[in-house]
């Protein structure tokens, strides 16, 4: 990709369709709503001057879910080295000469570790990527194995050269996977669910983490960082660093919003997973990359997702609750996963999400 600063335009396979491109003039919106977690870490459930409590939280948490499908949280109980940690060697590695990124990189089997070509709706993204697993499949027990044949093939590689790349990075997974539970309980008690109703579904996670680098790029009002889409899992948990570019649609107004970075935050948004399991009462918001011509950006989002032997489909206490039909077909989590295709994923009412 990505290095060819000699070019004064971008290759035509990054180049957006014109009602995609990004608008470059700064707007200053509202943004997306910002939760401060510390209830969660209090010993009460309930922090000194803080009156809202832990039913507070949830209706804040259900609040943002229904509004946007898209929010920051601070004080999130993440350790900061950990996450200092992993940026600092996600930069390394980016930084490496391509010859040696592509001895990790994916090939057609398995779709892990590094890669420099993804389209989006047929563009071609302008970035680097760099996935891994939280449960790598290759040192699950045979007696825990998948019988599906193609998550069997998936295996996280790791650059030997880096030695301190792959610890950093499963201790970094492991501190988030902690807050990703956290607020999966929240959603559940803001959807009038028992806080522990989806932990089942997570019991052999096909969770990933995903570095991401976006290098400068000449032509940032053609091209993006990541096309306009939804996540496909339960919940993301993002980290961005200081650049800017993420971008979320929002649902009522269809308006482009600007997130703010935060230092130290996460960035929280339920995807298609979720939208499923609510029946609608969530649902995964349009988002997108911008990228600029001066600085690069690095971001790093952990996808959680359920186990590939989950059936996915609208929770039935709710349907009921909701006094509705159901919205959704049902389909397999790990079919779905694995192949990435939609035919899994009909959507039975209005047209497919993706
Ligand atoms: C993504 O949505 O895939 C990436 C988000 C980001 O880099 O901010
Ligand atoms: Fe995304």
């Amino acid at each position: 990709m990505v290095v060819r600063r000699e070019m004064g335009e971008v290759d035509p396979a990054f180049v957006q369709d014109i009602e995609h491109r990004p608008k470059l003039a700064v707007v200053e919106a509202g943004g997306i709503p910002l939760i401060d977690l510390s209830v969660l870490n209090s010993v009460h459930g309930k922090e000194e001057g803080d009156p809202r409590g832990l039913a507070g939280l949830v209706a804040e948490i259900g609040d943002a879910c229904k509004d946007w499908g898209f929010f920051q949280v601070i004080n999130h109980g993440v350790p900061s080295d950990l996450r200092l940690r992993v940026e600092t060697v996600a930069k390394k590695f980016f930084a490496l000469p391509l010859e040696e990124k592509y001895k990790v990189r994916r090939d057609e089997e398995n779709p892990l570790g590094y890669y420099d070509t993804e389209h989006t709706k047929n563009v071609r993204d302008w970035k680097e990527v760099f996935d891994f697993m939280l449960e790598d499949p290759t040192v699950i027990p045979a007696s825990h194995k998948p019988d599906d044949q193609q998550l069997n093939e998936l295996r996280n590689q790791w650059p030997d050269y880096l030695p301190e790349f792959r610890g950093a990075c499963e201790e970094y997974a492991r501190g988030v996977e902690k807050l990703a539970f956290q607020l999966l309980e929240l959603i559940s008690l803001s959807l009038g669910l028992p806080g522990k109703r989806l932990n089942g579904f997570f019991k052999d996670q096909t969770s990933f983490v995903r570095l991401n680098h976006y290098p400068p790029c000449p032509s940032p009002e053609l091209a993006l960082g990541v096309g306009r889409h939804k996540d496909a899992g339960a919940l993301t948990v993002l980290a961005q660093d200081d650049v800017g570019g993420l971008d979320v649609k929002h649902k009522t107004d269809g308006e482009w919003v600007r997130v703010k970075p935060i230092p130290d935050s996460y960035i929280i948004n339920v995807g298609d997973i979720i939208q499923v399991w609510s029946n609608d009462t969530y649902e995964s918001a349009e988002h997108r990359v911008r990228v600029n011509r001066e600085r690069e950006r690095f971001s790093i989002p952990f996808f959680f997702n359920p186990s590939h032997y989950v059936t996915v489909k609208p929770l039935e206490e709710l349907v009921i609750m909701q006094n509705k039909s159901p919205k959704y077909e049902e389909y397999n989590w790990g079919k779905f996963f694995t192949t990435r295709k939609l035919s899994n994923f009909k959507k039975l009412e209005v047209e497919n999400i993706q």
